[in-house]
C-alpha cells in the first residue's frame, strides 16, 4: 500500500537549481527542434501514475543515518571510481549548460522561451553573465579582471583564498551572491568552485599578460572544454565509451583529436538540450551527493543541510574559515597517494546507484518545494516531459535490457543488496516500464561487485552523458573543438604526468 501522495506541483523556489523555462514546451515533432529536443523521437512517453512514482522516490531515498559514518572507518556508499569533486563539477557543467541569460521580465513575456534562448554551450556564461559591458557589476574596473569577494581561511596551502562577490544587505537579510548565474551559490562548495573559476580567469589574464578580455575568455574557456573532455567525462562514463565514441589512437588512448561518432543525439541544424539529458541521465549526480563532507582539516565536517546546526546550504555568507581543500575533492594526478582515511583523505563521491542520501527526501525550501524529495521531483518531471522507459531508451540504442529482477532499488552495498527490492517489487506497473532516471542508476548499479566496486555510468546512461557533451561542444562553432583541434592546454599548467586535470585548474586558480 502507497502512502498519500504529493500532489504534482513542482513549483519553482526563488534559488532553484532546475525549472528552467522552455523546458514545458520542448519538441516532440520530426520536423522541429527547439532549444528543448528528444533524442528518440519515435519512442512512447512511458505512462505512470503520481502514486507509484512516489513509491519509487520513497524506496530510493534512503532511510535516516543519525551517526554519520566516521572518517576513520570505511563508508560501505562511498565510490572508489570517483572523488567528490566530481559531483559539484557535474552541478557547475550543468548550470553553465542550462544558463537561461534573460532577464526575469522577458521570462514572463516569453515563458515558452520563442525566442532569444540561447543555444547550450560550455561557454562558462554562468561566470561570465552576459559580459562586462552588459554586467559591469561582474567586473574590476578594468573590464578585464572578474571581481572576487571575501578573504576565507582555513587552507593554509590556499593563501589567496576568495570567496565569490556578494552584496551587503539589510540587517536580517542574507548576502546573496553577485555572479553570472545565481544558482552557482546553491551550496557552499559549487559557490567556491565558482569563485575558482574567477579565480581561474584572473590567472589567465597574468598569464597572458593581455587586456584583451574576448582573448583571456576564449582561453579560458578552451582549458575548461579540455577538462571537461579529458578529465570529468573518462571518471563519469570511463575510457572505454570515449573509445567508441572518438576511436583510438596508435597507444590505446581515446583520440580526441578525431571527429566523434554520434549514434544518437544528432542534432538536424542546431544543438539542443535533449530531455534524456536533463530531465533523466544527467541527472545521475543527484545520487552521488554526500550527506556531509569536509572543506579542509581544520574544520569539522559539515551536512548538506540541517534545520538544527551549520550546513552547506547557500545562498548566503558562510564563515569566512570556510576556504575549501580542493585536495579533499579531487586527487592529483601526480601527487603521493593520501591516505584513504581521515582527515586528509581525498572523499569519494557516493556509488551513482538507485538511492539517493535521507537530506534530499526533504530539501529546504530555498531549493525547492512540493514535493520537497529529490528523487520524487526527478521521477515526476521525467513523466511530464514524456520520457520514454529505460527499457524501451535501452532497445532503441541496441543495448541488451536489463530484466526487471534486476532493476534493484536501494544502495549499491553488500549489507543491503539482498534486501533491496526489485522495481516490480514497488509496483507491478513498473513491469518493463522503468523511469528513464531510474533505469540509468539501477544500470550503473549493476556493475556492483562488492562494496569497493569502482562504479560509473553504464551503456544507456555512459552513452546519452557522453553524446550529448560532445555533441553540444562539436556544434558549438566558438568551442576548441571547431576553433582549434589541436589545442592543448598550456605546458606549464600541466601536471608531471602531463595531464591537465580539474586538480591542475584548481592549482592554476589558487596562484590568483
Ligand atoms: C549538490 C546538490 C544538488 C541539489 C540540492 C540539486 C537539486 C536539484 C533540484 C531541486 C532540481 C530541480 C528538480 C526538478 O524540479 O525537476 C535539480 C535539477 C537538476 N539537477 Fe540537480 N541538484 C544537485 C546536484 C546536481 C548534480 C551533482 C547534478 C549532475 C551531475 C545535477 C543535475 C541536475 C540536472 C541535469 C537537473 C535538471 C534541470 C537543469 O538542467 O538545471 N544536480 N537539481
Amino acid at each position: 500500500m502507497h502512502q498519500a501522495t504529493s500532489p504534482v506541483v513542482l513549483r519553482k523556489p526563488i534559488g532553484r537549481h532546475g525549472e528552467l523555462r522552455g523546458l514545458e514546451s520542448y519538441a516532440r515533432s520530426d520536423q522541429v527542434e527547439g532549444r528543448f529536443g528528444r533524442m528518440f523521437r519515435t519512442l512512447r512517453p512511458a505512462q505512470f501514475d503520481t502514486a507509484i512514482l512516489h513509491d519509487l522516490a520513497s524506496e530510493m531515498t534512503a532511510e535516516f543515518e543519525a551517526t554519520p559514518t566516521p572518517e576513520t572507518q570505511v563508508d560501505d556508499e562511498e565510490n572508489t571510481g570517483i572523488s567528490a569533486g566530481y559531483t559539484y563539477l557535474g552541478q557547475f557543467i550543468d548550470h553553465d549548460l542550462t544558463f537561461d541569460p534573460v532577464s526575469s521580465l522577458q521570462r514572463q513575456n516569453d515563458p515558452d522561451a520563442l525566442e532569444d534562448f540561447r543555444t547550450p554551450r560550455f561557454d562558462l556564461d554562468c561566470v561570465y553573465g552576459r559580459g562586462p559591458s552588459d554586467q559591469p557589476y561582474l567586473y574590476r574596473s578594468d573590464g578585464v579582471k572578474m571581481l572576487q569577494g571575501d578573504v576565507l581561511t582555513g587552507n593554509p596551502k590556499d593563501a589567496k583564498a576568495r570567496g565569490v562577490p556578494r552584496n551587503t544587505p539589510e540587517t536580517g537579510e542574507p548576502a546573496r551572491a553577485i555572479l553570472g548565474d545565481p544558482r552557482n551559490d546553491e551550496n557552499v562548495i559549487v559557490s567556491q568552485l565558482q569563485a575558482s573559476m574567477l579565480r581561474f580567469h584572473n590567472r589567465i589574464v597574468d598569464v597572458l599578460g593581455s587586456d584583451n578580455f574576448d582573448e583571456v575568455q576564449t582561453t579560458v574557456r578552451f582549458h575548461y572544454q579540455w577538462v571537461v573532455l579529458h578529465d570529468f567525462l573518462p571518471t563519469i562514463v570511463g575510457v572505454e565509451t570515449l573509445k567508441e565514441i572518438f576511436g583510438t589512437t596508435k597507444d590505446g588512448n581515446v583520440d580526441y583529436t578525431k571527429d566523434p561518432k554520434l549514434r544518437f543525439y544528432k542534432p538536424k541544424k542546431q544543438a539542443y538540450m535533449p530531455v534524456e539529458f536533463s530531465a533523466a541521465a544527467y541527472r545521475f549526480g543527484h545520487s552521488m551527493i554526500r550527506p556531509i563532507y569536509r572543506l579542509s582539516p581544520t574544520v569539522d565536517r559539515l551536512p548538506i543541510f540541517s534545520t538544527t546546526s551549520e550546513s552547506l546550504v547557500g545562498f548566503r555568507k558562510f564563515p569566512t574559515n570556510w576556504a575549501i581543500d580542493w585536495d579533499l575533492f579531487f586527487k592529483p594526478s601526480d601527487a603521493p597517494a593520501p591516505p584513504a582515511l581521515g582527515k586528509t583523505r581525498v572523499q569519494p563521491a557516493y556509488k551513482p546507484d538507485s538511492s539517493v542520501v535521507n537530506p534530499l527526501g526533504s530539501l529546504p525550501s530555498s531549493v525547492a518545494s512540493n514535493p520537497s524529495s529529490l528523487a520524487e521531483r526527478n521521477l515526476l518531471r521525467g513523466w511530464r516531459m514524456n520520457l520514454p522507459s529505460g527499457q524501451s531508451v535501452a532497445k532503441a540504442m541496441g543495448f541488451a535490457v536489463i530484466p526487471d529482477e534486476k532493476l534493484k532499488v536501494g544502495k549499491a552495498t553488500a549489507a543491503d543488496k539482498n534486501k533491496n527490492k526489485s522495481i516490480t517489487e514497488v509496483s507491478s506497473k513498473f513491469k518493463d516500464n522503468a523511469p528513464l532516471w531510474f533505469y540509468v542508476l539501477a544500470e550503473a548499479q549493476q556493475q556492483f561487485v562488492q562494496d569497493d566496486t569502482p562504479i560509473r555510468l553504464g551503456p544507456v546512461g555512459g552513452r546519452v552523458v557522453a553524446e550529448v557533451i560532445i555533441g553540444l561542444m562539436i556544434n558549438d562553432s566558438h568551442s576548441y573543438l571547431r576553433q582549434d583541434r589541436n589545442f592543448t592546454p598550456r605546458r606549464e599548467f600541466l601536471s608531471s604526468n602531463a595531464d591537465f586535470h580539474m586538480t591542475d585548474l584548481l592549482r592554476q586558480a589558487r596562484q590568483a
